[in-house]
């Protein structure tokens, strides 16, 4: 519980983010009695707007995803009291002084900036948060993804952030961070004396990484097509993915030590450029195709006149190495993309096939064990082993799974990433948010595969909505004699 006072202050808090991820995470914290009664979420738009308007908005919006009970509607009324409304934005001191008034009136409450706008104008928000002095003591500031387009631009976004805020103060937001089964994967490696030991070269085969999805781009095209796969998920989750598989245990409790260790595992990683990219890349975009039972449209259609014709991948597949002693030569492939054949998103651990087996052929083939972390949705975690087939007809061996479902196992609502990530900043815990040196760190190694694909000019190769990408996807993996993981 949060028993100390705060403003929330969310820049861009008309915007989609706002309404369809921020709002409803306070609202739930607050259903669950963790927010103080004093505590106040003060939206800025650019819009001009009334707080009753803003009320009655974020209302329809909260009413329409929840219960339709009496008991709903008096908690939800409730909530929209603790809402305000400030007409301002970064690109001038319009507004400014209101929020200064509605701020001072509470000077030693624990004040969180939420920059959840357009990007190119974090930098200008954050200079006038300083110039209208409104950095406290208490000050924090959340900035959401994505951080910068490559590395010289985030390396600027922090300095210019920097000069307003100390690090201490500054939480960046990578959502997957926040998800229950992806800080379950920290229980699964530290609270368990079983796979420590096997969690390395030694034991393990290779490991992947898939971010699923079925979704196409949508709505969001204008951003995405100045984005990618690579910056809108590789960057950041999936690559704050394979850190938290790939980690040292830390040395201590505090946020740094955690954020030592993801850094650790960004420094190694074996750096793919040049001629390495297209043996260890593939890109795809998807074309028409079928979602759903349904027809949908391809990439370049979402996207219409804007961009034409756009190179823009919305598909990646990968094969990465950490170069440490812990993981040499174990391949860490990643995949991710939209419009794919279903939502899923899962890290799967393949161990190394046994030395020698000491049955004969009529025992069948033995499987290597798995571990299957199930992200979203049915959340789980499986390990597959090998048992012998019961009944009277000798030894015949089979694959099954130890198989451990988080609603079968706890019957609650998993709560969303940021009712998590949003008081974490009011507690002052930074353990779940990326530290500036990672963030550079990932773009650093992003940055040269971009660039080739970039010189090379070759356009991604297209996939059919509705399939697991280009067919080079598959042969990425199947090159090394593996295959990528299908549920059975
Ligand atoms: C966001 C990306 O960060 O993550 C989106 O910008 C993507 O493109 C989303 O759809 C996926 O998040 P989740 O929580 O639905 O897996």
């Amino acid at each position: 519980i949060v028993t100390e006072p705060f403003d929330y202050v969310v820049f861009g808090g008309t915007g989609d983010l706002a309404r369809r991820k921020l709002m409803p995470a306070l609202y739930h914290r607050d259903l669950a009695g963790q927010l103080p009664p004093s505590a106040r979420i003060i939206g800025v738009s650019h819009r001009p707007g009334s707080t009753d308007a803003y009320r009655e908005e974020i209302g329809k919006a909260l009413t329409e995803a929840s219960a339709r009970t009496d008991d709903a509607r008096a908690a939800i009324d409730r909530f929209l009291q603790r809402l305000f409304l400030v007409t301002a934005d970064g690109r001038s001191d319009d507004g400014w002084a209101e929020l200064r008034v509605l701020l001072q009136a509470r000077p030693d409450s624990i004040r969180a900036f939420y920059l959840a706008t357009a990007p190119d104008l974090f930098d200008q928000i954050c200079r006038r948060i300083g110039a209208h002095g409104l950095v406290s003591e208490r000050a924090r500031l959340v900035v959401e993804k994505p951080f910068g387009t490559d590395f010289a631009s985030a390396h600027a976004l922090n300095e210019a952030i920097g000069h307003i805020f100390h690090e201490t103060q500054i939480y960046r937001i990578d959502h997957y961070l926040g998800k229950e089964t992806v800080q379950n994967l920290l229980a699964l490696r530290f609270a368990n004396a079983l796979f420590e030991p096997l969690w390395n070269a030694g034991h393990i085969d290779h490991v992947q990484i898939t971010v699923a999805e079925a979704l196409g781009v949508g709505q969001r095209v204008g951003y995405y097509d100045t984005a990618g796969a690579m910056r809108d998920m590789v960057q950041n989750h999936l690559m704050q993915l394979l850190c938290l598989v790939g980690m040292e245990p830390r040395s201590a409790r505090d946020a740094d030590a955690l954020r030592d260790e993801k850094l650790k595992v960004l420094r190694s990683l074996k750096p793919i450029d040049g001629s390495l990219v297209p043996a260890l890349t593939v890109r795809g975009q998807y074309r028409a195709g079928m979602a759903d039972g349904a027809a949908v449209p391809s990439y370049l259609e979402e996207l219409g006149e804007r961009a034409q014709p756009s190179q823009t991948e919305t598909f990646i597949a990968l094969k990465a190495e950490i170069a440490n002693w812990r993981w040499a030569g174990v391949p860490f492939y990643l995949r991710t993309g939209k419009r794919l054949p279903e939502r899923v998103s899962e890290i799967v651990i393949t161990f190394r096939a046994i030395p020698h087996s000491v049955f004969d052929g009529a025992a069948g083939p033995i499987s290597p064990n798995r571990l299957v972390i199930r992200l979203q949705p049915d959340e789980g975690i499986k390990l597959e082993l090998m048992i012998k087939d019961p009944g009277p007809g000798g030894m015949r061996l089979r694959q099954v799974p130890l198989d451990m479902s988080f609603s079968d196992t706890f019957g609650v609502h998993v709560p969303e990433a940021y009712e998590r990530l949003l008081l974490d900043v009011i507690r002052g815990d930074q353990t779940l948010f990326m530290r500036r040196d990672e963030v550079e760190a990932a773009w650093g190694w992003v940055d040269p595969i971009i660039a080739a694909w970039q010189a090379s000019g070759e356009p991604p190769r297209p996939y059919p909505a509705g399939t697991w990408g280009p067919s080079a996807a598959i042969a990425l993996i199947e090159r090394d004699g593996r295959t990528w993981h299908e549920d059975g």
